[in-house]
């Protein structure tokens, strides 16, 4: 990793994420090339990460071992378009852009190319992020490493076999934080109901949340039996419980986890064009 040379097309969240992951994981920010619609963000990302900065996108993937395409989904194509010319075969496309297909950036950028394509998470802000990764039949296994090393230095990688998974990892991990701020806004909003203050609501449901993630993460039991453990028989977590289940929470979820995977396969469809 630390003699590569990686750019960066779009310095907005996502890549200003990985770029402080990669350089508190020891890369240099030399090695690194930021290029954004404007000054202002190239101004603010070497600021910040003290990287190389470019306006044009021709010039930064100049010469880059990888590109990062960070941009919004809809300018995608235009980009590909302008940096085709400048990839070789052994450039690595690493994109984390919902919805684009590998086959939709093959047709832009030329069928050649070694393409990761990721659906990273907004937690990846504080390097804890979930990616979902697929890598095209032109990368090298070197290549796909170092899709993983670069996404791994804002949380954790799963690859997928298959492109299509990525919809479904869509639907569990890159629309899941929402799922999470839905419930505590619920758990909040009951504890208030029921006479809490707001503030303490928010507090005792967001430290709850951060720990029952942590012990779920370190147990060597899976989820079920940590649910298990915490219901005694006739007490108080069996209520709730008991009152989730017959208020359907587990069709509740496979629904609303089906639509979110369907709608990413539909917008595959529209932004691929
Ligand atoms: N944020 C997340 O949590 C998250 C999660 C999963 C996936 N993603 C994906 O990550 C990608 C980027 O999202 P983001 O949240 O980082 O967006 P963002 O903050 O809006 O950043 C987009 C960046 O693209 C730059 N840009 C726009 N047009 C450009 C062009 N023609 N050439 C070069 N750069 C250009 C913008 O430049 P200016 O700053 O100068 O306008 C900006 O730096 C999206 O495709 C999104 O689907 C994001």
């Amino acid at each position: 990793m630390k003699d590569l040379q990686i750019a960066f097309i779009g310095a907005g969240n996502m890549a200003r994420s990985i770029i402080g992951g990669l350089i508190e994981g020891g890369l240099a920010a030399g090695n690194i090339t930021a290029c954004a619609r404007t000054e202002e963000s190239l101004q603010k990302t070497a600021q910040e990460f003290q990287v190389n900065t470019e306006l044009d996108a021709l010039k930064a993937v100049k010469n880059a071992d990888v590109v990062v395409l960070a941009v919004k989904p809809q300018i995608l194509k235009e980009v590909a378009l302008a940096i085709a010319p400048a990839l070789t075969k052994q450039t690595l496309v690493l994109s984390v852009a919902a919805g684009i297909t590998t086959d939709s950036m093959a047709k832009w950028l030329g069928q050649e190319f070694a393409i990761v394509r990721s659906m990273p998470n907004t937690p990846s802000l504080l390097q804890l992020g979930a990616s979902g990764a697929f890598a095209n039949a032109n990368c090298s296994v070197e290549q796909r490493q170092i899709g993983n090393d670069i996404l791994a230095s804002v949380g954790i990688v799963e690859w997928v076999d298959s492109e299509a998974l990525l919809n479904p990892v869509t639907a569990v991990s890159g629309s899941g934080p929402a799922y999470y701020f839905l419930m505590m806004e619920a758990m909040i909003d009951a504890g208030v109901a029921m006479g809490l203050d707001r503030d303490s609501a928010s507090k005792l449901t967001i430290q709850t949340a951060l720990g029952a993630a942590k012990l779920a993460q370190t147990a060597d039991v899976d989820v079920a039996e940590l649910r298990r453990r915490v219901t005694s028989p006739g007490g108080t977590t069996e209520q709730a419980i008991n009152s989730f289940e017959q208020n359907h929470i587990r069709a509740t979820f496979t629904c609303a986890m089906k639509a979110a995977s369907d709608r990413g396969a539909e917008l595959a469809e529209i932004l691929g064009k």
